[in-house]
């Protein structure tokens, strides 16, 4: 069992590297070295976070297993290789894709993630290794094991939605910055988070999936006590995207106006939906009384309840009364 996981765990260390001399030297990896220039990613970049390229070719794969001398069904354990039933033969998961290691919080590498070099209506742009017995989606932040001592330092977490946003924010300074990978935070993510600092600030990207991922994060977080705070970036906008159009400075200052998310929440409610209307009046405050419901603290519980009357223009007791009973819902 723990030798297996050893196994695991070198298997990973040794196709990253390998994945890795691809990406830096292979004349297979041409496209891939240009794709990385386009988006603003240099040869030193790619060094520190290992990047890598796989190539559509299974039979280089099968030279480099047999010089390490890995068989076939370590591979196929770690998810490198899928065990086709009806060709009765294993292939490479990832092929003609830039490879991102994901790490554990030793910094280990014991996953990836790869992404399409161009759109394709047919595959996913990103492919992530499956669940192994080292590889736990749901445990696994990207970057938490860089960041993990920046954030301490910091005081507080910068959460983005992905790999590149991860290490462009890195790159640009921004040291405690993590990813949950697309996935939604779950309490062991939390638990991990509030051990180190009080306060999260979601950096998603400002289109709907971000908006509706950081309101699935508050409500994960938010009941641990953790203050958590959104960052507005201008629509369409993610941080890599930004980072290169403002530069860090513009960007710092987006982390240091971050609201709190209730009141971010409050405010894009207040926007986009007609208050005029007594329906969707109604469906605002029972949005909100949701979410405020989840502070375990009584101030935090009272004040936002406060600020949620004074904008929509109602009494206290009547949002308090929303909030008692979205309490009741919960439970
Ligand atoms: N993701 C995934 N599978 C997909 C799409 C996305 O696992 N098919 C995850 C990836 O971790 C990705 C994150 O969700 O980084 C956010 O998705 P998205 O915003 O679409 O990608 P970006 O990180 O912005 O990637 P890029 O800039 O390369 O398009
Ligand atoms: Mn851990
Ligand atoms: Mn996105
Ligand atoms: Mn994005
Ligand atoms: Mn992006």
């Amino acid at each position: 069992e723990a030798k297996h996981r050893t196994q695991l765990i070198r298997v990973h260390q040794e196709i990253a590297e390998w994945y890795h001399q691809l990406l830096m030297k292979s004349p297979l990896a041409a496209a891939a070295r240009d794709y990385l220039k386009g988006r603003g990613i240099n040869s030193a970049v790619a060094k520190n976070w290992l990047l890598g390229y796989s190539p559509t070719n299974s039979q280089l794969m099968r030279q480099w297993a047999t010089e390490q001398k890995f068989g076939r069904q370590i591979l196929i354990d770690a998810g490198i290789l899928i065990f086709s039933e009806e060709r009765g033969d294993a292939y490479p998961r990832f092929r003609d894709r830039l490879m991102f290691p994901i790490r554990n919080d030793n910094g280990d590498v014991i996953a990836f993630s790869g992404r399409l070099l161009q759109a394709d209506a047919k595959a996913a742009k990103y492919l992530n290794s499956p669940e192994t017995p080292i590889f736990s989606k749901s445990k696994v932040l990207f970057g938490f094991d860089r960041a993990k001592r920046n954030i301490s330092k910091a005081g507080r977490t910068i959460v983005c939605e992905g790999q590149i946003d991860t290490l462009m924010l890195h790159e640009a300074g921004f040291t405690n910055a993590i990813a949950g990978q697309g996935t939604a935070f779950t309490e062991v993510h939390a638990k991990h988070l509030k051990r180190l600092a009080d306060e999260i600030v979601l950096c998603y990207d400002s289109d709907n999936a971000g908006l509706k991922a950081a309101e699935r994060a508050f409500q994960v977080l938010a009941p641990t006590g953790l203050v958590i705070k959104v960052a507005g970036l201008p629509r369409g906008e993610d941080p890599d995207s930004l980072l290169r159009k403002e530069g860090a400075e513009a960007f710092s200052k987006r982390i240091e106006a971050a609201e709190y998310f209730i009141d971010f929440q409050l405010e894009h409610l207040a926007r986009t939906r007609d208050l005029n209307d007594m329906g969707q009046k109604v469906k605002v405050v029972q949005e909100m009384a949701v979410n405020v419901h989840l502070f375990p603290e009584p101030v935090k519980k009272q004040a936002t309840i406060m600020r949620v009357a004074y904008k929509l223009g109602l009494s206290e007791e009547v949002v308090r009364n929303f909030v008692e009973r979205s309490q009741l819902k919960a439970e």
